[in-house]
């Protein structure tokens, strides 16, 4: 007889893309940056370990709050830092969401949120996404009013595009709150979004974000969220006393602080992303316009996985996923490629073995 709760029996857990330890491999797979991080952020982690380790951290992570509350144009009390931007997408849900309420987020998209309301015992509601990834309503669906959170990733993962202010309205829960995960939300062409949460629905809105990504800390688990005061003291609530550790803490804080170091490199894989896109287009695949730093793209003559597996046999790991139940027949699935950029000479080699490949 098992102990578990029956929805922990029930549910296959989270399968994150794969980790190879070994050295060798062209990694294009879990959308990292393949820039080095700030120098700034190796001194700060050096000063940090020289430091106080004995203690525990400032559970507050005042020094974080207050670098990313000034680039956001926000209080402090709007932010709330996190062990990686996940962490915050757990508390939101332990916060908002009781056993037997209703999630809903556009489908495909980070299935991570699917996972974390089956821990919650919490029902999904997927809002399908037609095949150029938009809605095909243009109101506020009743899946979405009759939920807690909405969970919208914004760009959109695997696909990349990024949704209109419009659609956000629509996204919002009249009885509850809009989650904007902008994971990627550096790389996309109006990066800062906090705008919106001065407007009326920013007052049910919260936005995630992570250090992840275009700061190149995906090692280090960092993230933050920024809303209503009033929501960040209830998270607060919920989360670990100590959930960012001093490491953490001084590594962020020096990332975010160097603005310029995450620009520039920010640059270099907008413009290898436009160069992918064009390389991959002229040899039949047919590429998802992106504003994240990733492409999603398919061929019409080639199977994606079969792709994926030669790639995988010349050590180049890309993303291949493949959704289950996205049309009103049940066996009407998509697949493809999701591609991480990677650095020019990363793409170079990508696109000579998909060159031999496909054509
Ligand atoms: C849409 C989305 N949200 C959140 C995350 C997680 O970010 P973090 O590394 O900060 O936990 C990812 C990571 O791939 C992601 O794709």
């Amino acid at each position: 007889m098992s102990l578990f709760r029956p929805v922990i029996d029930a549910m296959q857990g989270y399968i994150p893309g794969e980790q190879p330890t070994e050295a060798g491999w062209v990694k294009l797979n879990t959308n990292e940056n393949p820039y080095s991080p700030s120098p700034e952020v190796k001194k700060a982690i050096v000063a940090a370990s020289d430091g106080r380790l004995n203690i525990y951290p400032d559970p507050l992570v005042k020094a974080f709050r207050e670098s990313a509350a000034e680039l956001f144009g926000v209080d402090a009390d709007w932010v709330l830092p996190a062990n990686g931007s996940d962490e915050n997408l757990t508390i939101l849900m332990r916060s908002f969401v009781d056993a037997g309420e209703q999630i809903a987020y556009p489908y495909p998209s980070y299935v991570l949120y699917e996972t974390l309301a089956e821990i919650q015992g919490a029902k999904v509601a997927r809002l399908p996404l037609t095949p150029d990834w938009h809605f095909d309503w243009k109101t506020t669906d009743p899946r979405v009013a009759a939920s807690k959170l909405a969970f919208v990733p914004n760009p959109n993962s695997p696909s990349g595009n990024r949704w209109g202010d419009e659609e956000l309205q629509w996204l919002t829960p009249e009885k509850g709150l809009l989650v904007l995960d902008e994971a990627y939300g550096d790389f996309a062409d109006k990066p800062h979004k906090a705008e919106l949460l001065q407007s009326e629905i920013g007052k049910r809105m919260v936005i995630t974000r992570t250090l992840s990504k275009s700061y190149s800390l995906a090692g280090i688990r960092f993230g933050f969220a920024i809303a209503h005061p009033d929501i960040i003291a209830g998270m607060r609530k919920v989360k670990d006393s100590y959930n960012c550790d001093s490491i953490a803490i001084a590594a962020a804080t020096a990332a975010i602080q160097d603005q310029t170091w995450m620009l520039t490199n920010r640059e270099k894989i907008v413009t290898t992303r436009t160069c992918l896109t064009e390389a991959l287009s002229e040899m039949g695949f047919v590429v998802t316009p992106t504003q994240a730093n990733f492409v999603w793209c398919t061929h019409p003559d080639h199977a994606e996985g079969k792709i994926y597996e030669e790639l995988k046999s010349r050590k180049i790991l890309v993303r291949y996923m493949k959704f289950p139940y996205c049309g009103p027949e049940e066996n009407e699935h998509r697949e493809g490629l999701r591609i991480s950029i990677g650095t020019e000479g990363e793409i170079d080699m990508l696109l000579k073995s998909l060159k031999e490949l496909v054509e």
